[in-house]
């Protein structure tokens, strides 16, 4: 026979620390706002992920349980979070992992927290576009973000929430009247447009993908994804059909997969991935780690919009430097002017969103 909770107090303990809510809070033995830690130092890092429950939440945390850097993850969602709790926290790896559902427990999913990764809200499906998805998702992310800051303003945030050209305006504007923005710590995820850039390209060369470096800049959706090819590590060159076809390919990579799952979603197995990637990224950058370079869609003052993804260098406070655009051929510009175009208006809409 099991031993019951009441017999063993190391049990009740055990199971106490895998859904906390409140009664953890209550006797202290849960992490308190004083445990907020905004810069590096100590193993390992306290992750939040919100929308943990997910298509992406799902396979994200059980990548992040097995990031070494993270001795702390917390998974919050309004639907299944206990489920996905137990499940991911039977994996033998160093993190701690607890689980938090629904609004009543988003502060204390947030507190104590140095990372939250987001990819809360609905994805696409066949016919949609990321703009569609504007309403549902503009105000999912701007409750979250309201209890971010107030419950660990100092966290570092990767927004995955789509669509990430208005969603990032939106959290900076929820924070800016919280009094607790940094453009440095909030960090829209555009790294899937990097990995899908370096995989098609490394298809092209005949490479393989890890050793192709690809900078893509803009923003996150159809046009204002724009890959630079004219910079790709090991350098290359392409032909104008080559650029179209990789070009085009990149652009239209969230729409080949909605269509292939046809209806049943978007990306989530290569996004959890990618999202990964940058989270690992922003982990080593805050534990002090020289030269962490990635893509992604930022506050900036590269262009004339107040956002844009370009290479950043990720260190203690977030995006530390932001790197300029390097010279582009004339396809690129005409591409970048494009882009622009179509940003600013997402960008604007993010904005008013929270303004009206
Ligand atoms: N940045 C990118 O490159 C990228 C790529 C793919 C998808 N996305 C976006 O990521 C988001 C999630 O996609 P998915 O496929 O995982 O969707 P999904 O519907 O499978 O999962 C979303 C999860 O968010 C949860 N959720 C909804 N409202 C919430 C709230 N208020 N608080 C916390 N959780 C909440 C849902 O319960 C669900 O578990 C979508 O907006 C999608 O468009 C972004």
């Amino acid at each position: 026979m099991e031993p019951s909770v009441e017999a063993n107090g190391r049990i009740a303990r055990i199971s106490a620390h895998l859904f906390p809510p409140n009664l953890q809070m209550e006797d202290g033995s849960a992490l308190r706002r004083a445990d907020c830690r905004a810069k590096g130092g100590a193993p390992g890092f306290k992750v939040a992920i919100l929308g943990a429950a997910g298509g992406i939440g799902q396979p994200l945390a059980m990548l992040m349980k097995m990031n070494p850097l993270v001795s702390v993850l917390h998974l919050y969602d309004v639907v299944n979070a206990p489920g996905v709790t137990a499940d991911i926290s039977h994996m033998d790896t160093g993190a701690v992992v607890r689980g938090f559902l629904g609004q009543p427990q988003l502060e204390s999913a947030l507190t104590g927290m140095d990372l939250l990764i987001i990819p809360a809200g609905v994805p696409r499906k066949p016919g949609m576009t990321r703009d569609d998805l504007f309403n549902i998702n503009a105000g999912i992310v701007r409750t979250l973000c309201e209890g971010i800051a107030k419950a660990c303003p100092k966290a570092i945030v990767n927004l995955i929430s789509n669509p990430v050209n208005s969603t990032v305006p939106i959290a900076a504007e929820v924070f800016k009247k919280a009094g607790t923005y940094d453009p440095k710590r909030l960090l829209g995820v555009t790294t899937l447009d990097v990995v899908r850039a370096n995989t098609f390209v490394a298809e092209v060369l005949g490479l393989d993908p890890r050793e192709v470096d690809v900078p893509v800049v803009g923003g996150h959706a159809g046009v204002t994804i724009l890959p630079l090819l004219s910079q790709v590590k090991p350098p290359c060159s392409f032909t104008k059909e080559e650029t179209e076809y990789l070009t085009n390919r990149i652009q239209n990579g969230g729409t080949e997969v909605v269509e292939a799952k046809a209806g049943a979603g978007s990306a989530t197995l290569s996004m959890a991935y990618a999202a990964v990637k940058f989270a690992d990224a922003c982990l080593r950058g805050l534990r002090g780690d020289a030269g962490v370079v990635e893509c992604a869609f930022v506050a900036s003052e590269v262009t004339e919009l107040p956002f844009f993804a370009t290479k950043v260098r990720l260190g203690r406070n977030g995006a530390d430097e932001i790197y300029q655009l390097g010279p582009l051929n004339e396809y690129e510009r005409v591409g970048l002017e494009k882009a622009k175009r179509e940003l600013a208006a997402s960008i604007q809409k993010g904005v008013s969103f929270i303004k009206k």
